[in-house]
């Protein structure tokens, strides 16, 4: 799931300055100190990935950059760990 309306954040949490990135061409908007994997989980996105062998969907697991499960492309560079990467202003996110 990824439109630009959906937003699962908790509504009256104090948060960092907007920005806008975009996710697989969608633009959406995100908060400085967010990382690429809390944008994404507030889309409402948790497939990041098919797994080459199995064919089987992946996603974040250990949410701190050891099981190198988020990989996504950002700005064209491939396996990118959305949980290791903070959102910046026109990010180009890709998933799958
Ligand atoms: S979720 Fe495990 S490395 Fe990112």
């Amino acid at each position: 799931m990824n439109n630009a309306d959906t937003d699962l954040r908790i509504s009256s949490a104090n948060r960092g300055t907007k920005i806008t990135l975009q996710v697989d061409g969608v633009p959406c908007t995100a908060y400085e100190g967010e990382t690429v994997h809390a944008v994404l989980l507030a889309k409402g996105i948790r497939v990041l990935r098919i797994a080459g062998k199995t064919g089987e969907p992946r996603g974040i697991f250990c949410g701190m950059g050891i099981c190198y499960e988020c990989r996504v492309t950002i700005n064209g560079v491939p396996d990118q760990l959305a949980c290791m990467t903070l959102a910046t202003d026109g990010m180009q996110i890709e998933t799958r």
